[in-house]
């Protein structure tokens, strides 16, 4: 795809065919993150790509923040959980750059599979003590987002319909709205 293209057509996944992403592609996705930039390019993050199927399975089970919120990720062949180390990231401003180191290398990620025709889905409302009790994930590391990743069905499952229609998915403000020249004019 081009690279625009790869831009405007992106959107969340949430049903996946039942077919496994070649080995090729996968190191291809992991190749757009590492090579991401970061805080004194310290790399801060960290990976965990679940292949496991019945960890996939606990994980759709038991990592929602509110029930089983996260359930559709039951049928991806792969999750990948985002992590970070904030002590190898830093902080300025108040802001915590391991949060941003993360979020870059992810998206990158994610863009990188979409060249390829897989989707993804963002997802924040997780329970962290819980996916970091499924996958031994230590204390001192951060899990700042969760996605599967997997081809999309051709037809969206009734979740994704009405998960669409309740964020408004396809809705973005104006240019106008969230860009000023020179100085701040919003
Ligand atoms: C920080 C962040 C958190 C999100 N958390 C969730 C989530 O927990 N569950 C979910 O289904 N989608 C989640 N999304 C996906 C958004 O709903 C989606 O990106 C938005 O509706 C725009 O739709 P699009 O990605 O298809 O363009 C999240 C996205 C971001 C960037």
């Amino acid at each position: 795809m081009e690279f625009d293209e790869v831009l405007i057509s992106r959107k969340s996944v949430r049903s996946f065919r039942d077919k496994e992403i070649p080995e090729d592609i996968l190191n291809n996705m992991m190749e757009a993150a590492r090579l991401s930039p970061s805080f004194q390019n310290r790399q801060c993050w960290r990976f965990i790509v679940v292949r496991d199927k019945d960890l996939i399975k606990d994980l759709a089970l038991r990592s929602g923040m509110i029930s089983k919120v996260n359930f559709f990720i039951k049928d991806a062949p792969i999750v990948i959980v985002a992590c970070a180390d904030p002590a190898k990231s830093g902080t300025m401003n108040d802001q915590n750059y391991y949060l941003v180191d993360t979020t870059i290398a992810f998206q990158q990620m994610m863009l990188s599979a979409w060249n390829h025709g897989i989707g993804s889905c963002w997802l924040a409302a997780f329970n962290e003590q819980k996916v970091r009790e499924i996958l031994e994930i230590p204390q001192n590391i951060r899990i700042v987002a969760l996605s599967p990743f997997g081809y999309p069905k051709e037809k969206k499952s009734l979740y994704e319909k009405a998960v669409k229609v309740f964020a408004q998915s396809k809705k973005r403000n104006e240019l106008k709205n969230i860009i000023s020249y020179d100085k701040w004019e919003l």
